[in-house]
């Protein structure tokens, strides 16, 4: 894939606060370096980068398919293919596609959970997919990870001071003093109350707490090690309705008071609207959108977001809302379709009258609007008003169809 812009839209000259505002400053260029700022393009750029944490170029990830005696590899899954996008210091970067889109390989490859295919990725400048060592060890404290599930990422037979404190013991280093069984204690006593927790909780054993608790418990850890980022992987899909807001309230809070930087995945929108501060849409193993997320829940510039956007339900259970229906089932990560992947169940292609391009050509994500990127040739013609034609289309095909059932 040919980067046409930068993907992030990334826009140099903005203030570097991790609290600022994640949207383009009024006038801001979507060129990096050509703002018109007095301190000079290069001033610009350092800055820039320096808001950036994670820095990813071409990232592949790929799954061999192997088959026969001999396990010979007959093919790939490509579960991320050729992506490209930075993470700030100091956001929540949602990531949010049907499942099986990638997400998780993603974040796991970044942490190196996961052995890269091809592509780049830096962490604070550092490059990780080269790491080895002492100092793939030492970047694995900077960067944790909370599962989905609290109870099958948490060992039964582990009291939670161990729980925590394995974490600990393995990053011991003679500055930190992480060896010494009394200050790993005071340690996870400490955090326990950091995510709500009463110390003491530290002699209990996973299966005397609730769902809500035992992901406490598992944010805990992460934190124990004292990171800068973590890869949030569907933190609350387990968890009642009621108990996911007090979760996701935790992380924002603690986000704030740690400077944490989130790769937070998830595929209810609605939870990625909530906590996000910029988001990415993936479909098979592709970023196909980014954008602040008020631009990119209200504004969608990806006949795919439009599709995923549509299917959530209003929270007023008196509005019958009109969805938009995508054809067909995901395609297979190992065989991919041609030209642009969503070409199979596109509805603007379609209504387009079926161009050739989409078929024939891989879109590039390219920046629509200052700090809003999407990979499609036809981004310019979503539209709300395109949206509820094909909707209202969709009602009268539907109607049409019920009727003649009903005949
Ligand atoms: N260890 C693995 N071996 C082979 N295929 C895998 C493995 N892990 C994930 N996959 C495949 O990679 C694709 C992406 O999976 P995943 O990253 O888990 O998606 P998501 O988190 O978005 O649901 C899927 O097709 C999945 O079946
Ligand atoms: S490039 Fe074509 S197929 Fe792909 S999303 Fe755009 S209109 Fe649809
Ligand atoms: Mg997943």
């Amino acid at each position: 894939m040919t980067m046409e812009a930068d993907p992030t839209g990334e826009v140099a000259g903005q203030d570097g606060s991790p609290s600022a505002p994640v949207g383009p400053a009024p006038g801001a260029s979507s060129t990096p370096g050509a703002s018109s700022s007095p301190v000079g393009p290069a001033a610009n750029a350092a800055r820039a980068a320096d808001r950036t944490l994670i820095s990813i170029h071409n990232l592949k990830t790929y799954y061999p398919i192997r088959a026969g005696i001999l396990r010979r590899v007959v093919g790939n899954v490509r579960a991320v293919d050729d992506v490209s996008f930075d993470i700030r210091r100091g956001e929540i970067f949602g990531l949010v596609g049907e499942s099986g889109c990638g997400k998780t390989t993603l974040g796991r490859t970044l942490l190196r959970l996961e052995e890269p295919t091809g592509g780049s990725a830096t962490f604070d400048g550092t490059d990780l997919l080269t790491l080895r060592g002492k100092s793939l060890k030492k970047a694995r404290r900077r960067m944790q990870v909370i599962f989905q599930d609290p109870v099958g990422s948490l060992n039964p037979r582990m009291p939670v001071s161990d729980l925590i404190g394995e974490g600990l013991l393995a990053q011991a280093t003679p500055e930190n003093h992480w060896a010494d069984r009394k200050v790993r204690d005071k340690r996870v006593g400490d955090y326990l109350e950091e995510v709500g927790l009463r110390r003491d909780y530290s002699r209990r054993y996973p299966h005397e707490f609730s769902g809500g608790q035992r992901q406490r418990i598992g944010i805990a850890r992460a934190l124990a090690l004292d990171p800068e980022f973590i890869f949030a992987d569907e933190p609350v899909s387990a968890l009642d309705v009621s108990i996911q807001s007090q979760v996701l309230n935790l992380l924002a809070d603690l986000r704030e008071r740690f400077s944490l930087t989130f790769l937070f995945v998830a595929h209810n929108l609605s939870v990625v609207q909530y906590i996000s501060d910029r988001v990415g849409v993936m479909y098979l193993g592709k970023l196909v959108e980014l954008a602040d997320v008020g631009d990119l829940y209200a504004n969608p510039r990806h006949p795919y977001s439009v599709a995923l956007l549509s299917a959530v339900p209003d929270p007023d259970p008196r509005v019958r809302k009109k969805h938009l229906v995508l054809k067909g089932d995901v395609p297979s990560p190992a065989a991919p379709p041609s030209g642009c992947r969503f070409h199979t169940r596109c509805w603007l292609r379609e209504k387009l009258g079926n161009p050739e391009r989409c078929v024939t050509e891989d879109p590039p994500l390219r920046v629509i609007e200052p700090g809003h990127v999407s990979a499609c040739h036809f981004a310019e013609d979503v539209s709300d008003r395109v949206v509820s034609q094909v909707v209202q289309k969709q009602d009268v095909i539907e109607t049409a169809v019920a009727a003649d059932e009903a005949g």
